[in-house]
């Protein structure tokens, strides 16, 4: 740096060094130690380099409880600023847990809340970074009130601007509610945790063992509980991650997301897809390859891969165009939609409704899990949030009827009765009330029961149930599908159909809000 002479800015030097050295040499050796990097290593890595502007560096704590007035770090905390990512302006908040744990004081939170602030004025991403012992203790409720600040900013920018959060170390108790109200989640294996009450508690309450990686770790909730979108191998990665999701979203809501140079052919065909349906119905295929074959250059960003995954959700690019994938796979459960499937998805196409990416479902469901605990947890009051969500949805919305589209599951996905703009079927598609099997059981339980060769009847009256209502052309000559085509023209037809509604204009009407089946 070059040397000075003005003393005023010597001074301004040494200030802005302290502040960066958060709590001190041996808090950042510890937390190198613990495999963490610090908050400004990890903004570092986050933004395009060179670009991170901080602000409130000199911000301090006002509390003088438990002698805190003699420990006042410059930063409080937290450090805060903007900056770009491939470009582009996105708002972020970067939680030091070398300065008190990272503990959230009033000073700490009314950071978070002006950087919200400005992201909200000014349309761009809020990215936070969070690695905190939660409310800072010594200072009672005028921490709690932060933190409800900081709540009420999240909702309050929901649906407007996009929110990520990248979950770097604890968080605890009601900490866990911003990052919950947040658009997406990315956690880290080990070594971040998230939780409402510790072992300890639980211990003490429940009398259940169970280690903070049981409880709340990447895993736990990437898999069962559902609050983690993503579970990155180290920090880096999840860094990378946040990153790559910044790529397809718009800047806020009055946008669309960023158009990219195509790189592959918009008229590229997929022979493989011709022969990718096995011939026997009931055997199950990988609907990840299905989409590789169809979006740009096989690429997929899938959102929760690892919970629920017998419904697939994630972002490509057709034609260089953003888009939101929701597709069932039979290779789970033969991509039944059941309680998870359900609110997993429901809240991917809120999501992208809310943000303009244009939806494209595959689909290939046999309807919806029967069972007592399905019943009992909520089947009917979360598959309703799918079929509230894909209705409410005035983004362009594409299906491509794979396979199976039964029952109550053909209506909540995406048909063109609730708004779909353009319904395309492959010929293996079956769109009926019920399977073969089923329906014949049904409607022909006498004459099965009294055939001399029940079996062999009951095989032909199957045959022949196939053969009239198992495939696409009934839907066709009803209209309710537009279109019946070979599985290679998936993608130009799908492209050709995002360009077609480029303009669309569909709106809700005038409402406070909806009253969805939360
Ligand atoms: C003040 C805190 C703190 C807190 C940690 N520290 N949490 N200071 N308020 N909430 C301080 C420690 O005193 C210590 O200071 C330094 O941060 C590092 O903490 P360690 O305990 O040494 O770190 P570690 O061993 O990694 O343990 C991390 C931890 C633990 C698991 C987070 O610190 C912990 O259990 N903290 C309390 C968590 C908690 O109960 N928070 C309140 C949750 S309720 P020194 O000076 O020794 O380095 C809540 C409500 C939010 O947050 C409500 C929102 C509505």
């Amino acid at each position: 740096m070059n040397e000075v002479s003005d003393p005023r800015i010597q001074e301004l030097r040494e200030r802005k060094a302290a502040a960066h050295l958060g709590g001190g040499a041996d808090k950042v050796a510890r937390q190198h130690a613990r495999g963490r990097m610090t908050a400004r290593e990890r903004l570092q890595l986050l933004l395009d380099k060179g670009t991170f502007r901080e602000v409130d560096v000199f911000v301090t704590h006002n509390s003088s409880e438990f002698g805190l007035n003699e420990q006042k770090i410059p930063g409080d905390g937290v450090v805060t600023g903007y900056g770009t990512i491939q470009g582009r302006l996105v708002y972020v908040y970067s939680q030091d847990f070398t300065v008190f744990g990272g503990s959230v004081s009033r000073a700490h939170a009314d950071k978070i809340c002006k950087i919200m602030d400005m992201a909200m004025k000014n349309g761009a991403p809020l990215i936070g970074l969070n690695d905190s012992g939660g409310a800072r203790i010594q200072e009672g409720v005028h921490s709690l009130a932060g933190y409800a600040e900081i709540f009420y900013r999240n909702v309050r920018s929901s649906g407007v601007i996009p929110q990520i959060s990248v979950i770097l170390g604890p968080c605890a108790g009601g900490a866990v509610y911003s990052p919950a109200i947040t658009d997406f989640v990315i956690m880290v294996k080990e070594t971040s945790h998230m939780f409402v009450t510790g072992p300890d508690v639980i211990k003490a309450v429940t009398h259940e063992d169970v280690t903070f990686e049981e409880l709340g770790g990447a895993s736990v909730h990437a898999s069962k509980s559902g609050v983690a979108h993503f579970a990155a191998e180290n920090e880096e990665d999840a860094l990378f991650l946040a990153q790559h999701l910044v790529g397809y979203l718009p800047n806020n809501n009055l946008q669309d997301p960023p158009l990219q140079p195509a790189t592959d052919d918009p008229l590229r065909q997929a022979p493989e897809l011709d022969t990718i349906i096995p011939d026997n119905p009931n055997k199950p295929y990988d609907m990840k390859e299905v989409i590789r074959h169809v979006v740009d250059d096989g690429q997929l960003l899938e959102v929760h891969e690892h919970w629920a995954r017998n419904i697939l959700v994630g972002f490509a690019r057709l034609g260089g165009r953003p888009v939101g994938i929701v597709a069932q796979q039979p290779t789970v459960l033969a991509g039944v939609l059941d309680v998870e499937a359900s609110q997993k998805s429901a809240r991917f196409v809120r999501f992208c409704d809310a943000f303009n990416v244009p939806l494209v479902v595959f689909e290939d469901v046999p309807g919806f899990m029967p069972g007592l605990n399905q019943e009992h947890g909520g089947i009917i009051r979360q598959g309703a949030k799918l079929l509230y969500a894909f209705c409410e949805a005035t983004v362009p919305k594409l299906t491509v009827i794979v396979r199976k589209a039964y029952g109550g599951a053909y209506c909540v996905m995406n048909p063109r009765h609730i708004g779909a703009d353009l319904v395309l079927a492959w010929p293996s598609a079956e769109i009926a009330v019920m399977g073969p099997e089923g329906a014949v059981n049904v409607i022909f339980r006498r004459e099965i029961q009294d055939a001399e060769e029940a079996g062999a009847r009951k095989a032909e009256l199957v045959q022949e149930y196939r053969r009239r209502f198992a495939n696409p052309y009934v839907a066709a000559a009803a209209g309710f599908i537009d279109n019946v085509i070979e599985p290679r023209e998936t993608r130009p037809h799908l492209i050709n159909a995002l360009e077609m509604l480029r303009n669309k204009r569909d709106s809700l009407p005038p409402k406070k809000h909806g009253n969805i089946p939360l």
